[in-house]
C-alpha cells in the first residue's frame, strides 16, 4: 500500500477543498437555477440549505475520511470490515467517474471559448450582425461548435492531459501547489468583472432581481432544487471531500474548515449572481436566454459583444470558469485515483493513466452526443443528458445518503465527536448538532430529493 500523503499546509489544504467545491456549479449552474426558481428566493433557500444541511454532511465526510484514513472504499473497510458499507464508497467512485464523463466535455467547451476569445474568432463578424442578430449569432456559434466531430473532442482530450500532468504531481506538488495559484486568480477575475457589472447602466434591475425575494415563488420543487444545488456545489456525494480529508493532518480543525469552505462557495455563487443578473437586464436580454448552456455560451457573449473590448471580459470570463472547473475535476478524478493507489496498491503514475486513459474515449461519447451521437437515446435521453440526470438526481444523492445513515448511526462510537474535537482538544465542538442533523433532518432531505426528482 501507498504511503499515505498530506496536505502541506492549512491554507492549501483550503484552497484545495474550496477549489473542488467552486466549479461549473457555483459560475453556471447556480445563476440558471437562480433565474428558474424565481431569484432571490432561491437564494436565500440555498444559504439555509447549505448552512444547515451541506455542513453536517460535508463533516460526516471529514470525519470519515480523516478518521478512515484511507480512500472512499477503504474508509469503510477499515472501519467497518465484513459489512457492505464498502459499498457506498464503491457508489462514490462510480459517481465521480460519471461526473468526470461530461464534466471534462464542458470544461473542454469552456477552453475552446477561451481561445476563440483571445484570438477574437468569437467575436468575428459581430458589427455586421446588428443588435438584434447577435443572440442568432452565438447561438449558431454554440450549435456548431458542439455539434461538430473533431474540435470539441479534442479540446476534451487536452482538459484530459492537463489532468494527468497535475495528478501526476501527486498532492502537494500537484494538487495543492495549483489550488494555492489558482484559487487567488479566480478572486481576482471575479471582483474586476463584478466591478464592469455593477457598473453597467441599469444594473440596479438585476441586483434588485437577485436581492430581493418573492416568497411566493417558493414551492416544493424550489426546495428540493436548492437542496440539490446545495450538495453539488459543496462537492458532497462523490468521495471527494472523504478522499482530501485523508490528507488532511491531524492538527486540522474540521468544523473551522467545513464553515470556510461553505461560505466561500456561497460567496462565489452570490458573487456570480451580482456580475451575471445585472449584466443581462443591463442589455434588456430576457430570463429564457438564461436557461442550460445557453447562459454562457450565447447570452454572456452577447453582454460581452455590446462592451467595448469584447474579446478581453470575454477571456476573463471563460478563463474564470475554466479555472474554477480544473481544480474541480483534479478533486474529482483524484476519488478513482486514490481508490487504485489504496485498494490495489498502483503506483500513482500507473492509477492516474489507468483513471484517466479510458476517459478520453468515455467523455468522447459524451460529447459525440451534441453531432454524430445525437440520435442515441437511453431512456429517452441523450448520452450527456442520462449521464448527467444519473449521477446528479441518482448516484451523488445516494451515497450522501449512505454516509449519514453510516455516520449517524453504525459508525464506531465516538468517531464523529473524536474528529469534531481532535480527540478532545478542542473545547465548543457542535457535535450534538451536528449528530442530529446527521442522523435524522439530513438523510430525510436527501431522500426527499431522490423520490421528488423521479415523481
Ligand atoms: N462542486 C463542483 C461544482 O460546484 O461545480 C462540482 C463537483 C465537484 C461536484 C466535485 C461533486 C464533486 F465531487
Amino acid at each position: 500500500m501507498s504511503e499515505k500523503q498530506q496536505f502541506a499546509s492549512k491554507i492549501g489544504l483550503i484552497a484545495a477543498t474550496v477549489g473542488s467545491a467552486i466549479g461549473l456549479g457555483n459560475v453556471w449552474r447556480f445563476p440558471a437555477e437562480t433565474q428558474t426558481n424565481g431569484g432571490a428566493a432561491f437564494l436565500i433557500l440555498y444559504i439555509v440549505c447549505v448552512l444547515v444541511l451541506g455542513v453536517p454532511v460535508m463533516l460526516a465526510e471529514f470525519s470519515l475520511g480523516r478518521g478512515g484514513r484511507s480512500d472512499a472504499i477503504g474508509v469503510f473497510r477499515k472501519l467497518a470490515p465484513g459489512s457492505l458499507w464498502w459499498i457506498v464508497g464503491a457508489l462514490g467512485v462510480l459517481s465521480a467517474y460519471v461526473i468526470l464523463m461530461y464534466y471534462m466535455v464542458v470544461t473542454g467547451w469552456t477552453l475552446e471559448y477561451l481561445v476563440q476569445s483571445v484570438d477574437g474568432a468569437l467575436y468575428s463578424g459581430i458589427g455586421t450582425a446588428g443588435t438584434e442578430g447577435l443572440a442568432g449569432l452565438f447561438t449558431e456559434r454554440m450549435n456548431d461548435y458542439v455539434g461538430s466531430t473533431w474540435s470539441p473532442l479534442i479540446f476534451t482530450w487536452i482538459v484530459i492531459g492537463l489532468n494527468i500532468v497535475i495528478l501526476m504531481g501527486g498532492v502537494q506538488k500537484g494538487i495543492e501547489r495549483l489550488s494555492n495559484v489558482l484559487m487567488p486568480v479566480l478572486f481576482v477575475i471575479l471582483l474586476l468583472m463584478l466591478v464592469v457589472s455593477l457598473t453597467l447602466p441599469d444594473a440596479g434591475a438585476g441586483v434588485a432581481y437577485f436581492l430581493d425575494p418573492d416568497f411566493s415563488k417558493i414551492d416544493a420543487r424550489t426546495v428540493i432544487s436548492a437542496l440539490g444545488q446545495a450538495l453539488f456545489s459543496l462537492s458532497i456525494g462523490m468521495g471527494v471531500l472523504v478522499t482530501y480529508s485523508s490528507y488532511y493532518p491531524a492538527s486540522t480543525r474540521l468544523g473551522r474548515t467545513s464553515v470556510i469552505v461553505a461560505l466561500t462557495s456561497v460567496l462565489v455563487a452570490v458573487l456570480m449572481g451580482l456580475i451575471i443578473f445585472p449584466a443581462v437586464t443591463s442589455f434588456g436580454l430576457d430570463g429564457e436566454s438564461m436557461r442550460g448552456a445557453t447562459l454562457i455560451f450565447v447570452t454572456l457573449p452577447e453582454v460581452f459583444a455590446r462592451l467595448p473590448l469584447p474579446w478581453l471580459w470575454s477571456a476573463l470570463f471563460f478563463a474564470l470558469l475554466l479555472v474554477a472547473a480544473i481544480t474541480s475535476t483534479v478533486s474529482i478524478c483524484e476519488v478513482p485515483v486514490a481508490a487504485l493507489q489504496d485498494r490495489c496498491g498502483y503506483s500513482r503514475r500507473r492509477a492516474v493513466l489507468t483513471v484517466l486513459l479510458p476517459l478520453t474515449a468515455l467523455s468522447a461519447l459524451c460529447s459525440l452526443s451534441f453531432g454524430p451521437l445525437a440520435d442515441v437515446k437511453i431512456l429517452g435521453y441523450t448520452i450527456f443528458d442520462f449521464l448527467d440526470m444519473v449521477s446528479t438526481n441518482l448516484l451523488l444523492p445516494a451515497v450522501a445518503l449512505g454516509i449519514c445513515l453510516y455516520m449517524g448511526w453504525f459508525a464506531p462510537k465516538g468517531l464523529l465527536a473524536d474528529e469534531l474535537s481532535n480527540n478532545g482538544s478542542l473545547r465548543g465542538s457542535a457535535t450534538p448538532a451536528v449528530t442530529f442533523l446527521i442522523r435524522y433532518l439530513a438523510p430525510l432531505a436527501i431522500a426527499l430529493i431522490v423520490v421528488f426528482n423521479y415523481i
